[in-house]
């Protein structure tokens, strides 16, 4: 494998759920050579189910709650996928993902448009001024116009549309793509392992006759005469910018659509670039390896029961068992294990450059944030901890096991699962999660792998923030926190690292907080408390 992190790509699907990532997956897969047979990934959804007792609940409710890491090469360029999970109560961890990733494939469902979960991690892939890659597909089935759908995604992601490729139709008279850029016309044939792709001489050329029906090749003609007026031209450093998505069209299940998309994802996806540290600017080419935490997964596979930190390599190098530094904990260490995933399989790392995905083994030494280096005091910024949005009260079943509850929700909480807060004023533990289903896993897990059963009550609070001074007030900090403990509208709290944050049951009550306290800052994320604090 090349160490040039000039041919990383390093990038995550984004999608609703059942809109075919499963399915885009494997077939890119597929096309780069790194699977022979389709279904592999489904196969892996499936064999997970039996190697983890955590995934009961995924069986059960036939989603996937975890996010792997997936290999291939394609044209020269080095893929690394980022496995996002699909389900919305998941969304904490799809986010984290997103902050380790250069670019975005988002997939749509032809027939649907737009969807609430697209919409979200849109919104997440604007901020960040991730570029996205759009692939419309399902055009097998009966789908929304493409003019429809392309209107649809300008209007409700805001984001700026460039058709690459442009549809005949949908359905059961779907009759393939014609890409405006290499003037190819992808004839849709769903006994075809790979569509037959012809080369034609634009608009013009007479052969499209012996393709189309005369009346279908005037529709086509009409079509993309008006698409080529109406929007964008692919313009890579609007692209780059985020402001304008290349948009494709197929049928993953088909194969159909899905080269042409992974052609121009190589030429036009980032490879990695520079990332902001608090003390400055990191190129990738640097000589130095760094890179920073953005997952912990424990127990991913029974048959090794551990946790597993997964690193983004940012700069440099990595060479298996280098000595590197751990910046928060001003440690140096050895890494000794680290991995690569291919489907279910690990294999060991032997090196690695920017862009790249380790997973560190982890004896309970990394936190979702943490810079690692070479030997320099570097912390990356951008992988924020999310406000919770639902809230509950933890309550202990067996009241002996207070320790190992104590010590799972911390462990819980390093891996981003949750949060905790404890009232400064009461004994009472809140849990705050981003989705519904994280209370059932965090009760599963605290079970099954701390020993300790517990249950949940709901609670009033409907908001977190972070306490943070502002810097000219910084010396009345202790005198505010004082009177926040007393006030009745908000508790305040410690988190698990022990930061101040306040519980609030209103948006009101925060803003009169906010009224009441002008010298600090109540922080969405926890993010700038770490860094300051
Ligand atoms: P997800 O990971 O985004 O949740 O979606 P996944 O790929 O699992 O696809 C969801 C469903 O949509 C699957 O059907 C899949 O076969 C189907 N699908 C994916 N791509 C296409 C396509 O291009 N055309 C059509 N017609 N269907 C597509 P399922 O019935 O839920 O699963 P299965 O029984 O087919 O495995």
């Amino acid at each position: 494998m090349s160490s040039n992190y000039q041919t990383r790509r390093t990038f995550c699907i984004i999608s609703h759920p059942d809109a075919g990532k499963t399915t885009l997956t494997e077939k890119l897969l597929l096309f780069g050579g790194a699977i022979q047979i389709a279904g592999t990934v489904k196969a892996r959804k499936a064999a997970r189910y039996a190697t983890s007792d955590w995934m009961e609940i995924e069986k059960q409710r036939g989603i996937s709650v975890t996010s792997s890491v997936l290999q291939f090469e394609y044209g020269g360029c080095h893929l690394n996928l980022l496995d996002t999970p699909g389900h919305k109560d998941f969304s904490e961890d799809t986010y984290r993902v997103i902050t380790a990733v250069d670019s975005a494939l988002m997939v749509v469902d032809g027939a649907k448009g737009i969807e609430e979960q697209t919409k979200k991690l849109m919104e997440i892939c604007s901020q960040r001024k991730i570029p996205v890659i759009t692939f419309i597909n399902k055009l097998d089935r009966e789908c929304k116009s493409p003019i429809e759908l392309l209107d649809e995604i300008e209007s409700v992601l805001k984001i700026k549309t460039s058709p690459i490729t442009w549809p005949l139709r949908s359905g059961k008279s779907f009759q393939g793509v014609y890409d405006f850029y290499k003037k190819v016309f992808a004839k849709f044939d769903p006994d075809k392992e790979r569509p037959e792709e012809i080369s034609v001489e634009g608009l013009k050329d007479k052969r499209w006759q012996d393709w189309l029906a005369p009346d279908l090749f005037e529709e086509f003609q009409e079509q993309t005469e008006l698409v080529q007026g109406v929007y964008d031209k692919f313009d890579a450093q609007k692209f780059l910018n985020g402001q304008i998505t290349p948009v494709f069209f197929g049928s993953a299940i088909n194969n159909f659509g899905v080269e042409m998309l992974l052609r121009k994802f190589c030429e036009v996806a980032p490879a990695p670039s520079e990332r902001l540290a608090l003390e400055r600017i990191v190129e990738p080419g640097e000589k130095d390896f760094s890179g920073f935490i953005f997952k912990i997964q424990a127990n991913m596979d029974a048959r090794h029961r551990d946790r597993i930190a997964f690193l983004r390599v940012c700069s440099g190098n990595f060479e298996k068992s280098m000595e590197a530094y751990h910046v928060r904990l001003k440690k140096k260490f050895r890494v000794g294990n680290t991995f690569q995933f291919m489907a279910s399989q690990r294999t060991q790392v032997e090196e690695a450059t920017a862009g790249d995905i380790l997973g560190l083994y982890d004896t309970g030494d990394f936190k979702i944030g943490d810079t690692i280096t070479q030997k320099e005091n570097l912390s990356y910024l951008g992988i924020p901890s999310f406000a919770p949005e639902l809230f509950r009260k933890v309550i202990l079943t067996s009241p002996l096991k207070s320790k190992q509850l104590h010590r799972g929700l911390q462990q819980l909480c390093e891996e981003g699962a949750s949060q905790v807060f404890y009232p400064v004023n009461t004994n009472d533990i809140v849990v705050g999660v981003v989705g519904q289903l994280q209370f059932e896993v965090i009760q599963f897990r605290l079970e099954k792998e701390y020993g300790a059963g517990a249950k949940f009550e709901t609670c009033a609070y409907k908001l977190a923030r972070w306490v943070l001074p502002k810097p000219e007030h910084k010396d009345k900090f202790q005198s505010t926190l004082d009177a926040l403990a007393r006030s009745y509208d908000t508790l305040l709290s410690k988190d698990a690292e022990e930061r101040w944050a306040i519980l609030c049951s209103s948006e009101y009550a925060l803003n009169k907080a906010q009224e009441r306290f002008p010298e600090v800052t109540f922080a969405r994320t926890s993010e700038l408390v770490s860094r300051e604090g």
